[in-house]
């Protein structure tokens, strides 16, 4: 039979997901894969049965019902302080993933060059590589995560078209700063860049540090597409919803190519998370505290044990070297380590490299995810003192 797309080649089943595979063969406690397993907003359940209902059930307008835009125009003005200005500002897409692969179909012709930073989210990468852009990554080290401009600058070409960042940061938890955002912003002016953002994580943060979008700061809308999504903010992954919000002339653009991607996201689910928006600062604080709890537990767990932890100033990963612990049998490489935590102690979490280009660079370094019931990520820890205590 003649082969299937070249494409396909590339396409391997990603480290998360055999990691999960494994995790689960030992009947282990996973702190790989980013799935949140707490429940969705009982306001947006309820939501979303009344619209299966009332057979909310046709294709809605492929940019997403006016209801839910209005939900995103209100969040995006008051939290992200981004001057969207109508609903053709806002795309509905599925997941931000879904936004992701059209914003990079709006933006880039094959040829054209991205600029990332390492580490990565394999996704932005994959999708990328798939589109035929060429990638160039500025790798980032720990516990700062700093940014050198000058370095930045000298990765830009005349084919450079594009910047993509993630704050808070996966796997790195590293949140940029106002000032990191405005140097930024200078270098995209000079060099005529656009900016995808990923913000999935924007309600996670920690200590000082708090959530600054680049599309927020003066000069920068126009160039930017910020994308977010519901998934991790209100533990509905599955759902698949989120949006990009950006100049209208390039979310009219993104809006005919989702239409032809996958002509809308879910009706019904639209109309429940429109209906059921938790709108308070509870929810939001709740949420923070529980995450602040989480972290500190897994953080001092992970010190305890002789980790080296940069704890995180956002999202929900631990991104922890284990280079003290080099020594001890099963401990001489990311890929090992992995695999004596799932064996030994029944407890997953994803290999460093799986981050990086070239996978030296994460060697000794394992991503814990926290978002887990508290029982469960108890268990979890109390398994890894157990065993490396
Ligand atoms: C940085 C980042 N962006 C996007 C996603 C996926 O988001 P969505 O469910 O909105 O497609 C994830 C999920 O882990 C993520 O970590």
């Amino acid at each position: 039979m003649k082969p299937l797309s070249s494409i396909t080649e590339a396409l391997i089943q990603s480290d998360i997901r055999s990691i999960t595979a494994r995790v689960k063969a030992v009947d282990g406690i996973n702190l790989g894969q980013g799935i949140c397993d707490m429940p969705a907003p009982d306001s947006i359940k309820e939501g979303a049965k009344k619209a299966i209902d009332n057979d909310k059930s046709i294709y809605a307008p492929f940019g997403g019902i006016d209801s839910l835009k209005q939900r995103i125009i209100d969040k995006v003005q008051s939290f992200n302080n981004i001057p969207v200005r109508s609903p053709d500002n806002i795309l509905v897409t599925s997941g931000s993933t879904g936004a992701f692969v059209t914003a990079t179909f709006g933006l880039f012709d094959p040829g054209d060059e991205v600029i990332l930073f390492e580490p990565l989210y394999g996704y932005h990468s994959k999708i990328l590589e798939l589109r035929n852009i060429k990638q160039e990554t500025m790798l980032l080290n720990p516990p700062e995560w700093d940014i050198n401009f000058d370095k930045l600058e000298s990765l830009i070409t005349a084919k450079t078209k594009a910047i993509v960042i993630t704050t808070p940061n996966n796997p790195s938890g590293k949140v940029w700063s106002r000032q990191e955002l405005q140097q930024l912003g200078k270098l995209m002016t000079k060099h005529d860049l656009y900016a995808i953002t990923d913000e999935v994580y924007e309600y996670m943060t920690y200590d000082d540090h708090s959530h600054i979008s680049l599309a927020s700061l003066d000069n920068m809308f126009e160039r930017t597409i910020t994308l977010s999504s519901f998934s991790k903010t209100f533990n509905m992954t599955g759902w698949r919803l989120g949006y990009a919000a950006g100049p209208e002339h390039i979310i009219e653009q993104m809006g005919l190519l989702s239409d032809l991607f996958y002509i809308c996201a879910p009706t019904p689910l639209q109309h429940g998370l429109a209906d059921g928006y938790p709108t308070g600062d509870d929810y939001y604080e709740e949420l923070l505290q529980d995450y602040s709890r989480k972290r500190n537990l897994i953080c001092k767990t992970l010190e305890k044990v002789g980790f080296d932890v940069p704890w995180p100033e956002g999202a929900y990963y631990v991104f922890a070297s284990f280079e003290p612990l080099r020594d001890r049998p099963g401990f001489s490489d990311d890929q090992e380590a992995c695999s004596t935590l799932i064996e030994e102690a029944g407890v997953g979490s994803v290999t460093g490299g799986s981050f990086f280009t070239n996978p030296d660079d994460g060697k000794y370094l394992l991503r814990f995810c926290f978002a887990k019931k508290e029982h469960e990520l108890e268990e979890a820890c109390r398994r890894i003192v157990d065993y490396l205590g």
